[in-house]
């Protein structure tokens, strides 16, 4: 079934293999879509994931690009219409977890960084498409937020929860603005997904409480009603749905894979 052919998707923080930015790119070239992906110019793996990508029979281009960087972030949304003609779907991915639990401990860098790529950079993205859209006659921007961006939960940074919040209002704010134009905005929230960053959260969880990294996930996976934390391509097919035709009407919303989780207050 090859939902998305003859479409063009950007997904950003996606060179990194076991990332959730990688299972979106190829699930969405799964579904035929020709698919650029994105990350900060010191990813090892960039060019090597979008061959990867390529392999799956579509269209791919690796394109390194700090997406707290608006001039950047331009530049590379240029060179994707350049190459394919059009952007139909924008999946802003990339993100950091940094920090302390402890609000007291955070460093103005722990704010920048966070509000920078979590906010900054999916303002950025939006920004550079949007225009291309509109002349196209629509498109569908995913941004991948967090079960964070829906309650506060105790272990995780408050600049963290504060941007995830954050990028989900901008979500919302703009699936309103341009939902006449057939721009549909929606953001994923996904809950304990096996990734890098949540190894890293897992050591922090561990280093805080002094357990092992064992327990820290046997501790997240009670609260989990699951009972396990995801694949990424769980997150992926999420993703892919609202890409595609079947969420032709949906905008506006807020969509956990989470296993059940809650979230926090
Ligand atoms: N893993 C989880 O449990 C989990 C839970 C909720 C939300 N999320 C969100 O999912 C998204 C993907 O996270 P992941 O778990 O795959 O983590 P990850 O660290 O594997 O991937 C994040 C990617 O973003 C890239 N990135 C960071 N700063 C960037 C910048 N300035 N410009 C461009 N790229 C940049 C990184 O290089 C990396 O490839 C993030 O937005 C994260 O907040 C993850």
């Amino acid at each position: 079934m090859a939902q998305l052919q003859g479409q063009v998707a950007v997904v950003t923080g996606a060179g990194h293999p076991r990332g959730i930015g990688y299972a979106i790119a190829a699930s969405l070239a799964r579904q035929g879509a020709d698919v650029a992906i994105t990350d900060l110019p010191s990813s090892a793996d960039l060019f090597e994931s979008a061959k990867s990508i390529e392999n799956l029979g579509v269209g791919s281009l690796a394109l390194p690009c700090d997406v707290t960087d608006s001039a950047q972030v331009q530049e590379t949304m240029a060179r994707v219409v350049e190459r394919f003609g059009r952007i139909d779907v924008l999946v802003n991915n990339a993100g950091v977890g940094v920090g302390s639990a402890d609000f007291l401990e955070l460093t103005d860098n722990d704010w920048e960084l966070s509000l920078g790529v979590n906010l900054r950079g999916v303002v950025n993205g939006c920004r550079s498409v949007i225009p291309t859209m509109q002349a196209q006659g629509g498109g569908r921007i995913i941004n991948i937020a967090s079960l964070a961006g829906l309650g506060a939960i105790e272990a995780i940074p408050a600049c963290y929860t504060a941007s995830k919040f954050a990028v989900i209002g901008l979500t919302k704010q703009l699936a309103s603005n341009y939902a006449r134009d057939k721009i549909l905005c929606n953001a994923v929230c996904p809950g304990s997904i096996v990734t890098q960053m949540h190894e890293q959260t897992l050591e922090l969880i561990a280093e805080q409480e002094g357990i092992s990294l064992e327990q820290a996930q046997q501790r997240e996976d009670a609260h989990i009603p699951m009972g396990y934390s995801a694949q990424p391509a769980q997150v992926a097919d999420a993703v892919s749905y609202l890409a595609g035709p079947s969420a032709s009407y949906i905008t506006g919303i807020t969509l956990p894979v989470a296993g059940g989780m809650s979230p926090g207050l």
